[in-house]
């Protein structure tokens, strides 16, 4: 949009560019940033419009995308035009994802890159690389806690590494995400140091307080995120004599998005990551950005603007890189990242779909699909050109964080039920093959989430344990159900490294004290190579998981109807065992797949006429498009097996 007094101070500021800047080829980017300009202006302006020094800091703000823009090399800005053409890249069906650890993964960032062989065996072309910057020797967080946004730690390798394995990556056509963490910094970061020696400049990138006045009335409404490792929002600093405000643990500061000097370093900071070759950047903690007295300190407005201004700008510099937002919140809303008010994503183009996973696990404990069913049914519509990042595990601790009014709906008490989704995955009843643990728990609350990775949440350790062998493969069914699930429901499907083997919960973290005090190190493991060659090994837990996975992988890359255009249509049956939905390709050519999973251990039955008027489908033509049988019916009843699923379709469209 053309606006006069933006527009007067945007010729303002171009004339006021260092000189190099201005005798670089900068069409491209002089283009971007006349069409975001006034939307640029008008967010600065909404967060930072009352303070003297507005046009220094905006005049700043264009220097650094300018100067980024040309950094940004030839092969990367080539590729932002190619997204400009193709720019529904991030919905396609042919992408799979896997997060994981540089070294729980392959040692380093060398041996991830030696590994990208392993990956594309499986059929996974998009990696998320969990943190790799410089951290605190001891606790990290898992590296969550930086102390230099761009420096790698010496134990994952340089900056050369990650560059030469996103260009490696390029070249198989594989995407790259890495972090950055955008809500904090470590205390160990200069900014933190200058901070604490008394610099007022660097103490206001931070929410420093001389007493405990301002922080308890904080305190008053912010919940805890860490309630039993970090109690608290606030720490006493001994060498500043002062408190500073750490909603994570202790040694996390989180940084002052009102001042916008903090805005523009991390905007430089992002800017930087997707010129070392990112083509995804998550950004960490991003529900958390605003703070305001009176208020839980979560999903603020201003939050969202600040999303809005990181995604205008990189829009201009650096046009061909998607975000993700790391936001589990509660599901009305996670989906406001992608942007409140608008009809196209304009905050995070990806979000976690962390309703999606919680309600995958409550599907799990029940046996029936009632709550997944409903949590669904009642998340909003999410924008065009938006899209979910599915996830059964992660490296984080399972937040029970649907909806009580959902839970209700379901016809269970929401206090109850949350108690008895922690106990079944604790192990509680003698009926529970899982092995999890509690996680942050909170006593004022009641308040408890879960650690534990897949394969022992799910009962294959137990099952192993007694050898039980209808038991291991009842575990590997529910883990193959599971990954159905992520990988037709609609947006990119996220593996957690090791579950594609079934791996085990690691509690090796209990012997390391900066370890042991947080239970999610449980699922952070570190893969021995020498057991994973018994993938190869016909009928091993680690082959019947890895090739039903990497079949499935194969199959939902060739579905055009998997492709995420919010072409998934909910559809009820009489059967509450079952979770059961049609994707729809209306693009190309009119084609469907009916999703159905069947969460109970023992065969259910769905009545074809509950499926409706499916168009030109036929049911007497149904084929699996897993395994391309026709699946077992039984009259007009389709029968699923226990905890077994079908991408059903018409054998004639497909
Ligand atoms: C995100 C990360 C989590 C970390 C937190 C603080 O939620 O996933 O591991 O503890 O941010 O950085
Ligand atoms: C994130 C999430 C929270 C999670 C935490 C650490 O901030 O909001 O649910 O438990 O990180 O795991």
């Amino acid at each position: 949009m053309y606006e006069p007094v933006s527009h007067s101070l945007l010729n303002r500021i171009l004339e006021d560019l260092k000189p190099e800047t201005r005798k670089q080829d900068l069409r491209y980017f002089y283009i971007r940033l006349g069409a975001n300009f006034y939307a640029i202006y008008s967010l600065f302006h909404q967060l930072y419009g009352g303070r003297a020094d507005f046009d220094t800091q905006m005049t700043r703000l264009v220097q650094v995308m300018a100067e980024r823009h040309i950094e940004r090399d030839d092969e990367l800005k080539a590729l932002d035009i190619q997204r400009q053409e193709d720019h529904n890249w991030f919905l396609s069906q042919e992408l799979v994802g896997m997060a994981l650890y540089a070294d729980g993964f392959a040692k380093d960032l060398p041996g991830v890159q030696s590994h990208l062989g392993y990956l594309q065996e499986l059929g996974v072309n998009l990696l998320h690389i969990m943190p790799i910057l410089k951290c605190p020797q001891g606790a990290s967080d898992g590296g969550y806690a930086i102390s230099d946004f761009r420096q790698v730690g010496e134990r994952f390798g340089t900056l050369e590494d990650v560059e030469e394995l996103a260009r490696s990556m390029r070249l198989r056509g594989m995407l790259l995400t890495l972090d950055v963490v955008v809500n904090h910094t470590s205390d160990e970061h200069q900014w933190a140091q200058l901070a604490r020696q008394g610099d007022k400049q660097y103490q206001d990138y931070y929410y420093i307080f001389d007493n405990r006045n301002v922080p308890d009335m904080f305190e008053e409404t912010m919940p805890e995120v860490f309630p039993e490792q970090a109690p608290g929002n606030f720490t006493y600093d001994e060498q500043m004599g002062k408190w500073v405000m750490t909603v994570f643990n202790t040694y996390q500061w989180d940084l002052n998005y009102s001042n916008p000097a903090v805005f523009i370093e991390m905007l430089d900071v992002i800017l930087f990551w997707a010129n070392r070759g990112a083509d995804i950047l998550r950004l960490d903690a991003v529900a958390f950005l605003w703070k305001k007295i009176g208020t839980t300190c979560q999903n603020e407005h201003e939050a969202h603007l600040i999303l809005q201004l990181m995604k205008d700008c990189c829009q201009v510099t650096a046009p061909g890189v998607a975000y993700i937002a790391e936001a589990i919140v509660a599901p009305v809303e996670i989906i406001k990242y992608f942007g409140e008010d608008a009809v196209i994503a304009k905050e995070c183009e990806v979000a976690y779909n962390a309703t999606f996973m919680a309600l995958l696990w409550d599907a799990v404990a029940t046996k029936n699909a009632k709550l997944l069913d409903q949590g669904i049914r009642n998340l909003p519509q999410k924008l065009d050109r938006a899209t979910w990042l599915n996830y059964i595990r992660c490296h984080d601790d399972i937040g029970l964080g649907f909806d009580d009014r959902d839970i209700a709906a379901a016809g269970y008490d929401p206090r109850a039920h949350r108690q008895f989704l922690v106990n079944y995955f604790t192990g509680q009843f003698d009926s529970s093959p899982a092995r999890g643990e509690p996680f942050g728990e909170n006593k004022k609350t009641g308040d408890m989430r879960i650690s534990g990775s897949l394969a022992s949440l799910v009962g294959l350790e137990a099952a192993i344990d007694s050898g039980d062998e209808k038991a291991i493969q009842d575990s590997i069914d529910v883990i193959l159900l599971l990954h159905s699930m992520i990988l037709s429901f609609g947006g990119i499907p996220l593996l957690y490294y090791g579950d594609e083997v079934g791996t085990l919960n690691d509690r090796s973290y209990l012997d390391d004290v900066s370890k042991a005090n947080d239970s999610r190190w449980m699922n952070r493991p570190r893969i021995n190579w020498d057991k994973m060659k018994r993938r190869n090994q016909h009928g091993s837990v680690e082959q019947r998981i890895f090739d039903a996975l990497k079949k499935m992988i194969a199959v939902r890359k060739l579905i055009p109807a998997f492709a995420d255009f919010n072409n998934r249509e909910l559809i009820e049956t009489g059967n509450p065992h079952l979770f059961v939905f049609a994707r729809n390709d209306w693009l190309q050519g009119f084609s469907q797949v009916i999703v159905v999973g069947n969460f109970d251990s023992t065969p259910q039955s769905l009545n074809l006429n509950d499926l409706g008027n499916r168009g030109q489908f036929q049911f007497t033509e149904l084929r699996d498009l897993v395994t391309g049988e026709a699946p077992a019916m039984f009259k007009n009843q389709l029968v699923i097996p226990p905890h077994h699923f079908y991408w059903l379709s018409d054998q004639r469209h497909n």
